[in-house]
């Protein structure tokens, strides 16, 4: 018998990645088209919470789980929230968001679990402030994200458990953004897997090598961020693409591009697009292109042909 579900979206980061892990703004926006989904069930007696992940062929004993395990570290954190004992409760996630590709796949399993497990609560047990607001998720969410990134600037979580395009700057409440049209992203996955982790780490050594250069262009992406908010807000969403292209310039600068990344801007470029970045962790993972309706076709063909391992196309603000 089914006792409760969860489900959260996939992102992307649209602006701003790595700057705003020093305190300078990004926009991120939810990815509807994937998800990842979460199904309470009642175990067998005596049992305990077990976690099976289909898609990562994984099952999970939260009684004899590690520490820093992130679905038994989700389901400890979600239960002493909700302050409850293990019960004998079996949850199986399945997801359509890439993994390891940027798109938040990690928080966003985690969030759907979070959801499954306070709705199954909610039908159990008499907890107060239930359903969980997107503020306990995206917080919940964030202490399992530490597991996987060491120091995260908190947007994946941000975005994935708010559902909703955002303004966000570390430590600050996220602001929503006025979208004045809706535009259409091409998402194109370079198929290569690359440690947010890592490049982040990359980018704080080279900053403590080098702090004038990279604090310039971390204000330099900032000033693209505010530009793109302004350009998204106005209705004008074609002037993104010169800003994206300027973001990735810098982004490249920082050294978080790779020449399979730039490739896909290139091709995705040549083809039509009004603008490419990488987006998210960098040296792999996701490029993202603006594309107008009549050449998304040849845009989608191009990123393929230049080694996309697949490519998802996206609305924002529809
Ligand atoms: O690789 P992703 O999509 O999880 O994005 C990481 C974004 C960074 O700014 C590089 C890191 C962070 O914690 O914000």
């Amino acid at each position: 018998m089914q006792l409760g579900s969860g489900r959260a979206p996939g992102k992307i980061i649209l602006f701003g990645e790595h700057a705003v892990v020093y305190g300078r703004p990004a926009l991120a926006a939810p990815v509807t088209q994937v998800a990842a989904e979460a199904v309470v069930e009642q175990g067998p007696r005596g049992a305990g919470l077990t976690v099976w992940a289909e898609d990562l062929g994984q099952q999970v004993a939260v009684r004899d789980a590690a520490a820093d395990d992130p679905l038994a570290a989700v389901v400890r954190l979600t239960l002493a929230h909700l302050g409850l004992a293990e019960p004998d409760w079996r949850v199986t996630v399945r997801s359509t968001i890439p993994i390891a590709s940027g798109m938040g796949s990690g928080a966003a399993v985690s969030a759907a679990i979070v959801r499954a497990l306070a709705d199954a609560a909610n039908t159990q047990y008499p907890i107060p402030n239930l359903p969980l607001s997107p503020g306990a998720v995206s917080a919940l969410v964030y202490e399992v994200e530490k597991l996987h990134h060491g120091a995260p600037s908190g947007v994946d979580n941000t975005v994935i458990a708010y559902e909703q395009p955002v303004y966000f700057v570390r430590g600050q409440p996220p602001q929503p953004f006025t979208i004045g049209r809706p535009f259409t992203l091409a998402i194109a996955d370079s198929g290569i897997a690359s440690p947010t982790r890592i490049t982040v780490e990359d980018v704080r050594q080279a900053w403590e090598r080098e702090p004038a250069h990279f604090d310039a262009l971390f204000d330099q992406i900032a000033d693209v961020v505010e530009a793109a908010r302004d350009a998204i807000a106005v209705g004008e969403p074609d002037a993104l693409g010169p800003l994206m292209d300027e973001n990735h310039a810098l982004l490249r600068e920082m050294g978080v591009s790779c020449p399979e990344l730039d490739a896909l801007a290139a091709a995705a470029r040549a083809a039509g697009a009004l603008g490419a970045k990488l987006s998210g962790g960098g040296r792999g993972g996701n490029l993202i292109a603006l594309v107008a309706p009549e050449t998304m076709d040849w845009v989608v063909m191009a990123l393929r042909k230049a080694g996309a391992l697949h490519v998802i196309v996206t609305q924002v603000g529809a």
